[in-house]
Formats: C-alpha cells, structure tokens, sequence
C-alpha cells in the first residue's frame, strides 16, 4: 500500500523539526524590568518593525511549511494597536492548532474577553512576586495589582490553563517560590521558573551574584510540596514537574544548569523581522528584507525559510557570570 508522502517540513542540519514560531509584534514595553532592559533602553523605530500584513504574510508561510503552534510575544504585545485583530487573523491560518500568546498582564484586564474571541488558546503571565513593593522595583514601573486583575479577568473569561513565567533572583524574590506556587495552585495554573539568561547587559545588577539555579528552587519546593515527575515536554527548554494532589505542573527553564538544545523545535521572528534561529546565538535570516523587496513572492518567503534551517546552531553557550556573548535583551529577542 502506498503511503502518502508527507509535505517536507523545516528540518535542520541536525534532523531537528521545526514547528514552532514565536513571532515579537513589538519590543516595546511599559515596564523595565531589571533583568531584561535598563531605564533608558531605546526602542526600534516604527519604520522597522513589521507591518500586520508582512507578519502575516510570514507566519502564513511558515505555516504551510508545518509550523503548527505560533506564541506572540513582544516586548509587550499587548502595547501594539489594534493587536487583537492580528490575532485574530493569525488565528485562522489554515493548518495552525495554536495560537498563544506571552504577556506581563498589565492591560490584561482590558483585552481578555478579545483575545478568548480572537482565538487566543492559551496565556502565559509574566510574573516574579505577590508583593506589591518588590513588584514596583522588579519591573520598575509597574502595578501589581494590575496584573492580579488581569489574571482574574482573563481567567473569567474561559482562559484555561494559564502558565505563570517567573524569573527569580537571589535577595530578590527567592522567598517567594512556594507562595507563587500556591497561587499557581489556587487557580489551576502552571508555573514556569526561568534562570535569568545573559541578554544584554542591564547596570541594575551583576547576573553571576543575583544567579538562583532551579535546582535550588526544586529544593525549596520539595520542603513544602511533593513533586511527581512528568514525562511532558514542550520540545523546549522545559522540565515538568507536577504538584502531588493538584492539577499544576511546575516547569523549569534552565539554560545554564541542564542542556535542551537537542529537542528544540522553535525560531523566533523578531519585531524586525529577522529570523533568529536560536535564542543564545546571533544566528539569523532577514525575512524583512524578502517581503518588502519582493511582496507577494511566496515562493522565495519560503526558501529563504528553508535555507534559514541550515544556520540553526547545535546550542547556545550562555555561561553564567561571563559578560554577555548576546547583545540584543530578551525583548527585543521575543521571550
Ligand atoms: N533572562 C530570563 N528571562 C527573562 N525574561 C526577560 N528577560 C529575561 C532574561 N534576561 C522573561 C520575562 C518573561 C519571559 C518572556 O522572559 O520575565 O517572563
Ligand atoms: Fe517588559 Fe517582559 Fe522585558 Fe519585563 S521582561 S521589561 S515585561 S519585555
């Protein structure tokens, strides 16, 4: 019997598949926080960020190329205009399962119930402390009540499963690694703890001292809870442990302490529209350049794609305490 050949995905030199796309709209935010810009960070002027149509244009394009899971991110996506309606559209490229998106929640209360009616599948929230204080110094500008609202209204409005993003610090917010799991609990949500990663260099501190590993922050929590392995993975840097008796997993994104490049499954599109293939390398693909020299060339999109794959490095090198090898912040990188 003949078996139908399958489409030829994105596959890279190392027989990895690609099928995951995170696309920044924006690397603009209104926060600034401490380990991702400094107070002054400058911003890319509009001319070159991506219009809706040439987002568009190429997450339709990797999509028939087999990119099944699109995560919006930014900066904060949330901070472009009339982001909803791109949402919306991207939601309905045929072929895509789902559409995520990555926000800090602070005007989550405001566009939750459209982006449950944009198609928006599933939330992750930005969010490293329960105290208000640490939270105006953390992210320098913003409101933590704010963000609680938004997890409430988004949560009201049939988000399920929402995942928490926490980046931890030592003399910081490390004390704070139960009760954000117990908050996670409460509500049925995830939580992802993520080692602070050497993007760009930010004055507010040294990243060597404030370094808190998650295998310190899986030692805290096993003193309160009891952690079940998962054999879950998002092929990505993620390891999964459930809470014994909840419905919460616990992940661990560690660059620096357990390696995750074999399985990686993702490229990112920066706001710019440069195709970065690995998030610790400088590796990239101008996509920009493809659509506004030649609109409307599916055809060359697609191999300039293709031929992107082959850059994809084996790794990042992030050390801990070295001096940034990576000199773009994470939000100009798309979280
Ligand atoms: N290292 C680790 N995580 C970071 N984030 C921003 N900058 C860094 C960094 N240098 C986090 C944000 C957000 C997620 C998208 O990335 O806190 O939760
Ligand atoms: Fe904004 Fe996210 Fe960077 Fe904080 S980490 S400044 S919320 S982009």
């Amino acid at each position: 019997m003949q078996v139908p050949a399958r489409r030829p995905g994105l596959i890279d030199r190392y027989g990895r598949e690609i099928t995951y796309l995170r696309i920044s709209v924006t690397d603009r935010c209104d926060y600034r926080c401490v380990y991702c810009m400094d107070p002054d960070t400058r911003f890319v002027p509009r001319s070159q960020v991506l219009s809706f149509e040439e987002v568009l244009t190429i997450g339709a394009a990797f999509v028939r190329l087999g990119v099944s899971k699109i995560r919006v991110t930014g900066g904060e996506p949330l901070m472009r205009k009339d982001i909803v309606s791109l949402l919306g559209r991207l939601s309905k490229l045929p072929g895509l399962d789902e559409l995520v998106l990555t926000t800090n929640g602070s005007q989550l209360a405001r566009h939750a119930a459209g982006l449950k009616a944009a198609g928006v599948r599933r939330l992750n929230v930005s969010l490293d402390t329960l105290d208000a204080a640490r939270f105006r110094a953390i992210t320098r500008t913003g409101d933590l009540a704010d963000v609680l609202d938004g997890i409430e209204t988004a949560r009201a409005a049939g988000f399920e499963r929402m995942k928490i993003n926490s980046v931890i610090l030592e003399n910081r917010n490390e004390d704070e690694v139960v009760p954000l799991v117990r908050y996670a609990i409460a509500r049925g949500m995830d939580i992802a703890f993520i080692e602070e990663m050497p993007l760009g260099e930010v004055s507010d501190h040294d990243r060597a001292e404030s370094f808190y590993s998650n295998d310190r922050i899986r030692a805290d929590l096993e003193r309160t809870f009891e952690l079940v392995p998962t054999l879950e993975t998002t092929g990505g840097p993620s390891r999964y442990v459930r809470i014994a008796g909840t419905a919460t997993r616990v992940g661990f994104i560690s660059p620096h302490s357990h390696n995750f490049c074999g399985d990686c499954n993702r490229v990112r599109l920066t706001a710019e529209g440069r195709l970065l293939l690995c998030l610790g390398q400088e590796h990239s693909a101008d996509l920009r350049e493809v659509v506004r020299t030649h609109p409307g060339d599916t055809v060359r999109l697609e191999a300039a794609i293709r031929a992107a794959m082959d850059l994809k490095p084996h790794g990042h090198d992030f050390v801990v305490g070295a001096k940034p090898l990576i000199f773009r912040r994470m939000n100009a990188t798309g979280g």
